[in-house]
């Protein structure tokens, strides 16, 4: 297809504003998928994200559509919505010339939606707002025309309405898309240079990497070269995707589409980097890769030790689709053999776990979220901990910590409430905008270790669930920091181990002990349990000496809740921990680790 023929677009929307069934009625409209066989929630094809309700992975759909007569194609490239795949939007964004922006028209906009609107007109992409489910009793679509109206620049009464679940205005945004948005511009003749927007690992096919060509042309049975690692692959098979892979003889400036290598890990075909021919490539890359950087980190341990294996070859598979994950061997004297893992955030995390338990059927437990310390001692060696037990003992000068840029959105009534729960939380106010009459926007600069902690629990509950919450990474800050470790009789257990701000320390120790305190059974003497900061003691507990006519296996305290993790424990295959001369169960310790 010729440029001045395509036209390249994504969907910015909040989760559950609708994007998929749009992206479904435009493939039905356009007569890609027949109502027949229009599968609900076309794009989503992953079991947890069709459960969660979350997009995680990008594709991209071209679709035939006609208008004054003239045949166009239109490249749908769906973006993941969430906080944690920024970068993975910020390439989709480039891959496209313009952005459909979706507002649920009985909700209006989100703060992950706003986030990503700005990026979108960073990249200069033109911008379509849109206000969807105006079928809905409850839609509101003049109030939030006029919201998102002003944000993008428009008057109220050019913000389309449509549904996509009746169809209504549909038709029509697909003519606007044709006729607003700006045909793809590039260097025919020039060298190759393709943008890998996503790469998907398929277990028939190996790799499928989605790209966007800039600039010349990629044709079938020549190499391609990846150029940040001047990787050479053989080109296997290259082609669109209209709603299923179509081989094509080639793909032109402009066009959107996917290649095959038969590489089978898509670390191999990273999101951001250039496509070129092997034989008279580009010489320069396109603007903008980067390698993703995990940000928070847990220890995964399988509650069964016997598991181990199972869970790195569960890990090893999920890496191929995954190029974010990071992990390495951990041993914890708590929790024994496991798995240090980088995620890129919190939901990350979620998402691997529960891929872990479900998919492969493993039980784990997670030690608390914690993210990356840059120490410097007082001698200034500069020291990375990526895990609080690794934190080095001696003079520390400084140490600092991970900080992001927060928006929080939120009704106009719940200022107060957001605003003493991110100065709790050691926020920093950097601005405010009423969105409208009574919404907020709301820019923080807070430590990435109080979002990890529970930030996103406490915001939702106190503003009734109304606040959103976006964050990005960005830079360092020194911070009053202490390493709290728990003391079982002296001797630090390791999995309990945590970086806080020296103000937290002290909850946090007392907190800990109690709970160990009430998860430890007694032993023939007794065993005192302490937090402590260094060698400092901060607060203290005794679990006390059995008593002779009391047998063992006497816990204390309520254990009621922790039953679901402790029923996966068979008896007679109760393990024991020797912390020093104490011996502990090991699901005391997987108990206190549990949340709740
Ligand atoms: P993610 O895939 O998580 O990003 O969600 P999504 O934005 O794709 O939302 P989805 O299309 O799954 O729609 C969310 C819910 O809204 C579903 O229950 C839909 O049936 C409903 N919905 C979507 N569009 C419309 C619409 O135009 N009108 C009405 N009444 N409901 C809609």
């Amino acid at each position: 297809t010729p440029s001045e023929r395509i036209r390249n677009f994504c969907i910015i929307a909040h989760i559950d504003h609708g994007k998929s069934t749009l992206a479904d009625r435009m493939l039905q409209l356009t007569g890609v998928v027949d109502e027949r066989a229009m599968r609900a929630q076309y794009l989503d094809r992953m079991d947890i994200e069709r459960e969660r309700g979350i997009t995680v992975k990008s594709q991209a759909v071209r679709m035939p559509w006609q208008v004054d007569g003239v045949n166009y194609a239109l490249n749908m490239i769906d973006t993941p919505g969430h906080v944690d795949f920024t970068y993975e939007v910020s390439r989709s964004l480039a891959a496209c010339e313009g952005a459909i922006l979706l507002v649920d028209a009985a909700q209006g906009i989100e703060a992950q939606t706003l986030a990503n609107l700005y990026l979108a007109m960073e990249n200069d992409l033109t911008i379509i707002p849109v206000l969807n489910k105006i079928d809905l009793p409850g839609a509101d679509p003049e109030k939030y025309a006029a919201e998102i109206g002003s944000l993008v620049g428009v008057a109220p009464e050019d913000v389309l309405r449509v549904s996509g679940k009746t169809g209504v205005g549909v038709p029509e945004l697909l003519d606007h898309v044709v006729r607003t948005l700006p045909a793809p511009v590039g260097n025919a003749d020039g060298p190759c240079r393709a943008m890998i927007f996503d790469s998907v690992y398929d277990t028939y096919r190996g790799v499928v990497t989605y790209v966007r060509v800039f600039d010349g042309e990629l044709s079938p049975r020549e190499r391609i070269e990846m150029m940040s690692t001047g990787a050479v692959h053989d080109l296997l098979e290259i082609g669109v995707i209209s709603p299923e892979p179509v081989p094509t003889k080639g793909l032109g400036p402009g066009e959107v589409g996917y290649l095959i290598t038969g590489v089978k890990d898509v670390r191999q075909s990273k999101v951001g980097d250039t496509v070129t021919s092997a034989r008279r490539g580009a010489t320069e890359a396109l603007a903008g890769y980067s390698d993703p950087k995990p940000m928070v980190f847990s220890g995964l341990f399988p509650i069964d030790g016997s598991d181990y294996p199972a869970l790195r070859d569960a890990l090893d598979k999920l890496k191929l689709n995954d190029a974010a994950l990071n992990y390495e061997p951990e041993t914890s004297t708590a929790l024994g053999f496991g798995f240090r893992v980088g995620f890129l955030g919190l939901l990350h995390l979620e998402i691997i776990r529960e891929r872990l338990e479900r998919e492969f059927d493993l039980d784990l437990i997670a030690t608390a979220p914690s993210v990356i310390y840059h120490v410097t001692m007082e001698d200034g060696t500069e020291v990375g901990v990526y895990n609080p037990s690794d934190f080095p003992e001696g003079k520390v000068r400084e140490i600092r910590e991970p900080v992001t840029r927060a928006t929080i959105l939120a009704p106009a009534e719940y200022i107060g409430a957001i605003m003493e729960l991110c100065q709790s939380k050691r926020g920093q106010l950097q601005g405010m905008d009423y969105l409208s009459e009574d919404r907020v926007e709301l820019r923080y600069i807070l430590p990435l270790a109080e979002i990890v902690f529970d930030f996103f629990d406490q915001l939702k509950s106190r503003t009734k669930g109304y606040a959103s919450l976006d964050y990005e990474v960005e830079g360092e800050q020194a911070a009053d920091l202490v390493k709290v470790d728990m003391l079982l009789q002296g001797e630090p257990v390791d999995a309990f181990s945590a970086v806080v701000h020296r103000d937290r320390a002290y909850g946090y120790g007392v907190e800990m002990a109690g709970k160990l305190k009430n998860l430890i059974p007694r032993q023939q003497f007794e065993v005192p349990i302490q937090a402590a900061i260094g060698a400092r003691i901060i607060a203290r507990e005794n679990i006390r000496a059995m008593r002779k006519d009391v047998l063992s296996k006497c816990y204390g305290g309520d254990i009621s809740r922790k039953r679901k993790l402790l029923e996966k424990q068979k008896e007679g295959k109760k393990r024991m921990k020797n912390i020093g001369s104490v011996e502990v169960p090991q699901e005391a310790f997987i108990a206190a680790l549990s949340s709740d």
